[in-house]
């Protein structure tokens, strides 16, 4: 038998308990507490994927902002989300990447259509995510698992049968760590495994700029081309296949 002052003592701590609950529900500082920060990252990211395709960003604006929030990354909950453990049980291909999809579909709050495309690429050891740019496409890699190295280039020119590219980057990259390409820098990159196993989280946006006529789609090089001035390198254009029996 509780005595009366233990009951009213209990009585008013469930009181008290359910007016800060009510309370923190008024100011919704409950839900934002409770909610998984990874599904409010996802919602950011179709966010501004919108205002890249309603032009309310610019290429390079939305490159910025995909790297803040790229920085930003519970890479914990992500790869949970994304089910990598899962991935990680099937085979990885003997020449370049392998390409697999996840599902958003339980991430609370997101639209039907993201409007952004996404998969996990993976590589054995010293096999490449080929050396591609893109046309009218923006998007952006975090390293999930193992070492990369990475190289970047800015694609300056487009003739019949080759670009004229210029390196930007040219270094390892480890797990959390980030990279994105626009139609304005960085747009070429180059992914080389250095461990066993290694992971990639892409997600990418096609199509936003209804002034680009190039057609999308991979645009394989070969980045060790005729060396000219100024650190620029002729880059003869390459079939998908060609390219990957040099790199991938
Ligand atoms: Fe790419």
């Amino acid at each position: 038998m509780q005595s009366r002052r233990e009951f009213h003592s209990r009585l008013l701590g469930s009181a008290i308990t359910f007016g800060l609950i009510e309370l923190l529900q008024t100011r919704n500082l409950f839900a934002d507490t409770v909610k998984p920060t990874i599904d409010k990252w996802f919602l950011e990211l179709a966010t501004m994927t919108k205002d890249l395709k309603d032009r309310k960003l610019t290429d390079l604006e939305f490159q910025t902002k995909m790297e803040d929030l790229y920085k930003r990354v519970d890479l914990k909950s992500l790869c949970s989300l994304i089910k990598l453990d899962e991935v990680e049980k099937k085979p990885l291909p003997d020449s370049g990447a392998s390409n697999v999809g996840f599902d958003l579909s339980k991430v609370e709050g997101l639209p039907a259509n993201v409007g952004f495309g996404k998969q996990i690429f993976g590589c054995k050891k010293d096999k490449s995510i080929v050396p591609h740019g893109h046309a009218n496409m923006c998007t952006g890699f975090i390293i999930l698992k193992g070492e990369w190295h990475g190289k970047h280039y800015d694609r300056l020119e487009t003739k019949a049968d080759h670009y004229i590219i210029k390196p930007t980057i040219d270094r390892e990259f480890g797990v959390g760590e980030l990279s994105t390409i626009s139609d304005h820098k960085d747009n070429i990159h180059w992914f080389k495994s250095l461990s066993d196993t290694a992971y990639i989280f892409n997600v990418h946006v096609i199509g936003y700029d209804p002034k680009i006529k190039d057609a999308g789609g991979r645009l394989y090089l070969d980045p060790e081309g005729e060396k000219l001035a100024d650190g620029l390198v002729k880059a003869p254009k390459m079939s998908s296949a060609d390219c990957h029996r040099k790199y991938g």
